[in-house]
């Protein structure tokens, strides 16, 4: 039987994924996949339109307003966008019989940890982010606590990301528009996660039956933002570009940021859901289409 997919947030770097995954699956199709301008999930009447006269077996939620300083400067978008959305769709998701995936964060835990966070360690946001965060799975669990919730961290994916800075910035030393070595924190703890696996993950995690809250990154070792520019130089023909190692006070951020972002997985280990190594991981995004060095290409083609 084909299973019927609706995707919020499709342009993002896990909707993308998502969209891209289900279209090379054969028993599944996707219904509706959306983004802004079009659809504004925040917005009641925006998703009553979505839903109306659609039949769908699964929503993924993976809109979200992302930038972490933003949603410190800007606390009310961030709440229409993280909090009160979720509750929309889980709402419209109940109405209509539909499953819900929602998406969430390691900004939720303080980062103060010395271990990592399971899934029923007390969330604890500092931000602005992790707190309309963590009220949007609050929303979607007070609907139905059999909706599938699922915390990630440190997302790479197409477009926008941390290891597009990073590459960008190499490649303007290559070409002398800028100068000195880069400046990479190293004092934040998390694991990198590649949007393709999140979605591989979250669609076996469903396939699996899964409900409730789960946590899902990268696996290998815990990574500082330093390791992971460091990887992607390596692997990028850059071995000589000196990274300095920097502490996050040092930059003038909006949001603070946790220095210990790392999620325990082993509920969805148990469930055979294993995301690989973030270096493989890393490796393989560099050689794929999604790659800014793909981009590149096509542009010096
Ligand atoms: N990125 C990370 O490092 C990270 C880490 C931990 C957890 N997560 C979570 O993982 C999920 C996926 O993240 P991602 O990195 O794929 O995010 P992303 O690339 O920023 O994509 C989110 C998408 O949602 C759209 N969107 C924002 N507000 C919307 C609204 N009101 N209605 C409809 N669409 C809206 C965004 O549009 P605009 O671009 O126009 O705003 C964007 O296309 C999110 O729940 C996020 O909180 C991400």
């Amino acid at each position: 039987m084909t299973t019927r997919f609706v995707i919020t947030g499709c342009r993002g770097q896990l909707g993308h994924a998502l969209c891209r995954q289900l279209a090379a699956t054969a028993d599944a199709r996707v219904v509706a996949a959306v983004d802004l301008p079009e659809v504004d999930v925040a917005e009641p009447e925006a998703v009553r339109r979505l839903f109306e006269g659609l039949e769908a077996d699964v929503v993924v939620n993976a809109a979200a307003y992302t930038h972490v300083d933003r949603c410190e400067r800007e606390p009310e978008a961030a709440h229409r966008a993280n909090a009160v959305a979720p509750g929309l769709l889980a709402e419209a998701c109940a109405r209509v019989g539909s499953r819900l995936v929602h998406v969430s964060t390691d900004y939720v835990f303080a980062g103060d940890a010395e271990r990592p966070y399971r899934e029923d360690d007390p969330p604890d946001p500092r931000s602005s982010y992790g707190r309309t965060k963590l009220a949007g799975e609050e929303a979607v669990r007070a609907v139905s606590e059999e909706f599938l919730v699922v915390r990630t961290s440190w997302v790479f994916g197409r477009g926008r990301n941390f290891l597009a800075a990073i590459l960008d910035q190499a490649e303007k030393r290559r070409r002398g528009e800028a100068q000195g070595p880069l400046r990479v924190v190293a004092d934040q703890h998390g694991r990198p996660t590649w949007a393709e696996d999140l979605a591989g993950g979250l669609l076996a995690l469903l396939e699996a039956g899964a409900g409730g809250l789960y946590h899902l990154t990268g696996g290998g070792d815990v990574a500082t933002w330093w390791d992971l520019a460091r990887q992607c130089l390596d692997e990028t023909g850059h071995e000589d570009l000196v990274v300095e190692r920097i502490a996050t006070s040092e930059l003038d951020l909006d949001a603070p940021r946790p220095a210990w972002s790392v999620l325990d997985c082993s509920k969805a280990e148990a469930l055979g859901v294993r995301p690989r190594d973030w270096r493989e991981a890393v490796a393989e995004y560099l050689r794929s289409p999604e790659s800014p060095l793909a981009g590149e290409a096509r542009r010096g083609a």
